[in-house]
């Protein structure tokens, strides 16, 4: 409405810098549709890539192929995520992570029963350069608690909290599980992963064994708003 409304004041013989704006701000709108048109199709085919791994790891006879293939399945999906988040968002440049951990937490819910995630997220906007990283590091996290936290049907409840204070973020990732007493002793590919995307991040990860539980809480620094 406000476009046409502008074209008429164009023509009416209004000053042609109104009309110069009126095409900068129209082929804004295009740069950024294309850019959303171009996250929604990243993340059709990211989803594909993803199925495709599920599949796999479905026909997978050996068990350790079928746990990696599942788990990269599950990597594959929150990138997948991130760019659902993307094409969605108003402004292609940040990318909310609290949005991100609301949606990802949807997905898993339900992974296993019994365990119950909590959220408490308020809402901070990042850059999006950093977004698939930062994803990539809370679902390895989040899904180590939900995996590994409560074995043999023991039930709880995993929080995922997201904090702000001046130019530093907090993630806090807390189960009441197990702990990590018998955690294997070799460290594993997942958090290898947690290890290089933090130093990626400029993230300090600090673990607590909490008895009952592990609180993971990730810290990093954000851009002033
Ligand atoms: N929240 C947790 N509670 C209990 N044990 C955990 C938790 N997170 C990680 N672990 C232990 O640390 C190990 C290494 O994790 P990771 O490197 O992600 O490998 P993987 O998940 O493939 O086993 C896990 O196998 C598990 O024994
Ligand atoms: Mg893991």
């Amino acid at each position: 409405m406000t476009g046409q409304k502008q074209t008429q004041a164009a023509s009416d013989g209004q000053s042609p810098e109104d009309g110069r704006s009126h095409d900068l701000q129209k082929a804004l709108e295009q740069r950024t549709g294309l850019l959303h048109e171009l996250d929604h199709r990243v993340k059709n085919n990211l989803q594909l890539i993803s199925s495709l791994m599920l599949l796999q790891a479905r026909h997978a006879h050996e068990p350790a192929v079928k746990t990696a293939l599942e788990a990269m399945h599950e990597r594959l999906n929150a990138i997948a995520v991130v760019h659902r988040g993307l094409f969605m968002t108003e402004d292609p440049g940040r990318f909310d992570i609290a949005a991100f951990v609301r949606d990802l937490a949807a997905e898993l819910a339900g992974a296993r029963p019994g365990v119950r995630i909590m959220l408490d997220l308020e809402p901070v906007a990042m850059r999006t350069g950093h977004a698939a990283a930062l994803a990539l590091l809370i679902n390895e996290l989040l899904i180590n608690a939900l995996r590994h936290a409560y074995p043999e049907g023991r039930q709880g409840e995993v929080r995922v909290k997201i904090t702000r204070s001046g130019s530093e973020m907090r993630i806090g990732i807390a189960d009441d599980g197990v702990g990590m007493a018998n955690a294997n002793q070799e460290q594993g590919f997942g958090l290898s992963i947690v290890d290089l995307l933090s130093r990626q991040l400029q993230a300090r990860v600090a673990w607590e064994d909490a008895h009952p539980g592990v609180h993971v809480a990730v810290t990093l620094p954000v851009e002033a708003e």
